[in-house]
């Protein structure tokens, strides 16, 4: 006996709601789609589909799994989409996140054939997605963590997207040559750790996510390193509030043309600095 798609989705739907999630109905969606090993848009069409076999339990866990354990979607179902591309991801990367497709819309106005720098890729989201859409640039792409670095490169080569990909710790060893420097660095301040979900605070990466008291510790650190480059333009993502500090940091660094992007929800997030 089948249970109906419509069914099944509702109790799901209370489960993870109950656990905090702020998207029940469409992780719960995500994953009864994965499930079954259809689109979400097959179940839409279709809520009278029926549950069976083996794909029953499979969703329950899966259930079980994002509202009890907390787990985030996109490690549950192995993958996150990213402008125009798909990236597997796991627990050794940050998920990428929408607002973070700010800093590629910042760097599809370089100039052709631009040295480009993305400083902690993680799943590889800013070098690979920029690539894909400007495959003219050279591109780099940069963490200090192995492991992220492992599942960016398996990312490239799926995608066969040609991207550098180099270990290091910000800037250090890998020269000056660049026209251009991106980053999405740990911007979390310590003390905001206590308000983050159960989900991002569980299961992602600490060394993606924290970056000391006030959050600034590797911006400080970044900005002035980018500053001995040859880069011309400097974009970075922020923190919610961070924007005002950070456009100073850069300016003083000599990007002293200095612009804030704000995100669709209206948060400044990104702050590009030029020379
Ligand atoms: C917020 S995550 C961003 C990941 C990816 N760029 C994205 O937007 O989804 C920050 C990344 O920076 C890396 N990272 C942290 N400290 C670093 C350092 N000192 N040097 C290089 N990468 C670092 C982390 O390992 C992590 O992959």
């Amino acid at each position: 006996m089948g249970v109906p798609v419509r069914d099944a989705l509702d109790s799901a739907v209370i489960a993870i709601a109950a656990s905090g999630s702020t998207s029940p109905r469409l992780d719960a969606e995500l994953l009864l789609a994965s499930a079954l090993g259809v689109d979400r848009a097959a179940l839409i069409v279709d809520p009278r589909r029926e549950v069976t076999g083996p794909a029953v339990r499979t969703f329950q866990d899966l259930v079980r799994r994002r509202s009890v354990g907390h787990e985030p979607v996109a490690y549950l179902l192995g993958s996150r989409g990213f402008r125009y591309i798909d990236l597997a991801v796991d627990p050794r990367v940050l998920v990428p996140r929408p607002e973070t497709e700010l800093l590629v819309d910042v760097a599809l106005a370089l100039p052709h054939g631009a040295r480009v720098l993305d400083v902690g890729t993680g799943s590889g989201a800013i070098a690979l997605a920029l690539k894909a859409e400007r495959p003219d640039l050279e591109v780099t792409a940069s963490d200090v963590s192995a492991a992220a670095l492992e599942v960016a490169r398996a990312n490239a080569a799926r995608l066969e997207l040609d991207v550098a990909l180099v270990e290091a710790d910000l800037l250090d060893g890998l020269g000056a040559a660049w026209d251009a420097i991106l980053s999405n660095p740990p911007y979390v301040a310590e003390r905001d750790r206590s308000t983050l979900p159960p989900d991002v605070v569980g299961h992602e990466p600490g060394g993606a996510l924290f970056a000391g008291a006030d959050g600034l510790d590797v911006l400080r650190r970044l900005i002035p390193a980018a500053a001995l480059t040859a880069a011309t333009l400097l974009a970075l993502e922020v923190g919610a509030g961070q924007a005002l500090d950070v456009a100073a940091l850069v300016g003083a660094a000599g990007f002293t043309q200095t612009e804030v992007l704000r995100d669709l929800a209206g948060i400044e997030r990104v702050v590009a600095g030029r020379r």
